[in-house]
């Protein structure tokens, strides 16, 4: 495997950033998964999108244009020889002393890119079957719709579904309503047919796709509803699903160990992820 680390391609097992790197002392960084499928990139243009937001968000200039950070992309997933899988990018402050304060301005941000083939047979499987996900309180920052490297809350809720048998942590806020998964969005199908997930203009991450699924729907003509909804709403709901560019569309049969709906996959989650990349750039 080869990596991509601030302007050269080395070996995987070599590639490495330095100890002073502010994405390694500060979560300074923020960071793109883009889901990569017959070779190619899925939803390049929104991802890069993404990224120029979170970079400006936190105040991290672009390290190269984006035409160039494509080539190093595509490079990267070609030297892999990854047909199905991911790329992942991360782009962070840079190197220099351990101090708060952001480093002199001419400091050149750290980029690091890899990418890494996935097996689509047992991603099947794993939709086929449905996934479980379990509760926990939201405790992260309010400013999760930057993405951040900073995932300590993902890691330890994702940790703890692992421990409980499941796939997924949904966080939850004060009112009870969901705001998304560790690694992914979080939507419910009502009794009424009618797909819900929460607005992206507060407390979660604006997956792509989240927005690719509102276009999937609108193509299959399925009724989305931009909402909170509650887990009791939930566990009352007709079908679950999990949406990020790793998985795509996956359905959840168990909330919390209580099934939902039958405790299958149902059709509505079903038809989005057979939909899905007719409508993904
Ligand atoms: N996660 N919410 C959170 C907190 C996420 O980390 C992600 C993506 C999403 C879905 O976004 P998108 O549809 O753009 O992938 C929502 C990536 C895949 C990860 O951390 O591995």
């Amino acid at each position: 495997r080869i990596a991509y680390v601030n302007g050269l391609y080395v070996p995987h097992a070599e590639a490495a950033v330095h100890v002073e790197d502010r994405g390694y002392q500060f979560a300074d960084g923020v960071y793109e998964v883009c889901e990569v499928r017959g070779g190619k990139m899925v939803d390049e243009r929104r991802h890069m999108q993404r990224l120029v937001r979170s970079l400006g968000e936190i105040h991290i200039r672009l390290p190269m244009p984006l035409a160039a950070l494509g080539v190093v992309l595509r490079e990267t997933i070609r030297r892999n020889r990854v047909r199905d899988g991911i790329v992942y990018l991360q782009v962070t402050r840079g190197v220099a002393r351990r101090d708060h304060y952001f480093p002199d301005p001419s400091t050149p941000p750290s980029i690091v890119v890899t990418a890494r083939a996935s097996d689509p047979a047992r991603a099947e499987a794993s939709a086929a079957q449905g996934v479980g996900v379990i509760t926990v309180p939201e405790n992260r920052w309010d400013r999760v719709d930057i993405k951040t490297v900073g995932l300590l809350p993902n890691v330890l809720a994702k940790e703890q579904a692992k421990t409980a048998g499941a796939r997924e942590a949904w966080f939850v806020d004060k009112e009870g309503r969901v705001t998304e998964g560790g690694s992914t969005n979080a939507w419910i199908v009502t009794a009424e047919g009618r797909i819900v997930t929460r607005p992206a203009e507060a407390g979660i991450l604006r997956g792509i796709t989240r927005t690719v699924v509102f276009e999937v729907a609108e193509k299959l003509q399925l009724r989305v509803e931009e909402r909170a909804f509650t887990v009791a709403e939930a566990l009352a709901a007709r079908e679950a699903f999990i949406t990020a560019a790793s998985t795509v569309v996956m359905p959840v049969v168990r909330i919390d160990g209580h099934p939902v709906g039958e405790g299958r996959p149902g059709p509505v989650a079903r038809a989005l992820r057979e939909t899905f990349h007719q409508v993904a750039e």
